[in-house]
């Protein structure tokens, strides 16, 4: 139970990392970061097979692999209404975590000093050995 907190912590900011160092290539304008909270097992199944799909339209964060877990997922724009149509027949809860991460990148950007990349990636180094820490 523990471990596994920690680990979904670290993935997210791995991930965040990881879109951080990757928007000079790709625009995260739109794109979305969704809790999703599968309730019985065919919501599971769905989710699932999402994060089975290679089209990049849908990045999971957080896995989730039992009820009433939630699973992180980014969404791109062009599949966005469509899922929450899909979410809203099945009854599948979500909740919207991040509308507009491309925005998000750009506050943060805004919002701390200019730092030199190798910088950044140790501190983000730092927080996971923190989090290492709390868990051992
Ligand atoms: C998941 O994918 C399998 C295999 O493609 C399919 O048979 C099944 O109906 C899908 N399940 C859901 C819930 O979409
Ligand atoms: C899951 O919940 C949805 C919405 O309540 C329902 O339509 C569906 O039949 C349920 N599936 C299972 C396997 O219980």
């Amino acid at each position: 139970m523990y471990a596994g907190f920690g680990i979904s912590i670290i993935c997210v900011l791995v991930h965040l990392d990881y879109v951080f160092l990757s928007e000079q290539g790709k625009s995260y304008d739109e794109y979305s970061l969704f809790r999703i909270t599968p309730k019985n097992q065919s919501h599971l199944d769905y989710l699932s097979n999402l994060s089975k799909t290679t089209s990049g339209e849908y990045d999971f964060w957080l896995l989730t692999t039992s009820v009433n877990h939630p699973a992180d997922v980014m969404i791109a724009p062009p599949v966005k209404q469509g899922l929450i149509r899909y979410l809203n027949t099945v009854k599948m809860p979500f909740s919207v975590l991040i509308d507009n991460i491309g925005e998000k990148i750009k506050e943060d950007k805004l919002s701390s000093v200019e730092t030199p990349p190798a910088l950044e990636f140790f501190a983000a180094y730092q927080d996971i050995e923190d989090v290492s820490d709390l868990i051992n």
